[in-house]
């Protein structure tokens, strides 16, 4: 089954393209701010499985339609920053950027999901240079954008190992562990955008 049709040859270079302007856009920063903007980037393209899965979850056709339109996030991009500022920094940069409009977001940084979960999801739209599922060429394509903290990203990956790897017994406990994680965590990157606050003012 290959639910992205035709479509799924662009998409490794979409996600490419999306990676090089937030790249870009770091170095301009960098230059200016002389200080890193993330610490690192990664991007993937949905797996067709995967997105077979959720669209079966969503109750929507197994179509390129729904895998490209209705779910939004076939492409995903996810930065790591190393202080939670740099997370809303770089939110603001890229609601300004004209290469791409942002359509939808959900701050789980500061109000975490119930679990401990903390990111800051952004789905963009981004047009390409590639004919898209309305027939328009160019096309628009859209990415979900997942920033998060080093500290955040960790516990995410631990998480997702446990949850995925491993059939829980006792999910009450384990999940209560795993929020007390969170919340250290959480707690970690506070008092380090403290410390660097500090160090700013003493400079
Ligand atoms: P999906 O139908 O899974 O896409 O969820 P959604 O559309 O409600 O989006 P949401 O913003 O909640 O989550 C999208 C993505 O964020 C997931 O595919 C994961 O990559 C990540 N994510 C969300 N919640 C969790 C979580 O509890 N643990 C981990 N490890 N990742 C999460
Ligand atoms: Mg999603």
């Amino acid at each position: 089954m290959e639910i992205y049709g035709a479509y799924g040859k662009y998409l490794p270079e979409i996600k490419n393209e999306i990676m090089h302007k937030i790249s870009e856009l770091s170095h301009q920063i960098e230059k200016r701010d002389e200080e890193k903007l993330y610490e690192h980037l990664s991007g993937r393209v949905k797996q067709e499985e995967s997105m077979i899965e959720k669209c079966q979850r969503k109750g929507l056709d197994l179509t390129p339609r729904s895998a490209l339109n209705d779910c939004k996030d076939a492409i995903g991009i996810r930065v790591v920053c190393n202080f939670i500022d740099d997370i809303y920094k770089l939110v603001g940069l890229l609601k300004k950027q004209d290469w791409c409009d942002v359509i939808k977001e959900k701050d789980y940084v500061s109000k975490s999901k119930p679990n401990g979960y903390r990111s800051y999801h952004l789905i963009i739209k981004f047009n390409t240079s590639y004919p898209d599922i309305n027939g328009h060429v160019p096309g628009d394509y859209y990415a979900e954008i997942q920033l998060r903290t080093i500290a955040m990203d960790s516990w995410a990956s631990l998480e997702h190992e446990l949850k995925y790897k491993h059939n829980i017994k006792n999910p009450e406990q384990i999940g209560n562990e795993l929020k007390r994680c969170a919340d250290q965590l959480a707690s970690c990157d506070v008092q380090m955008q403290t410390i660097r606050q500090v160090i700013r003012e003493y400079d």
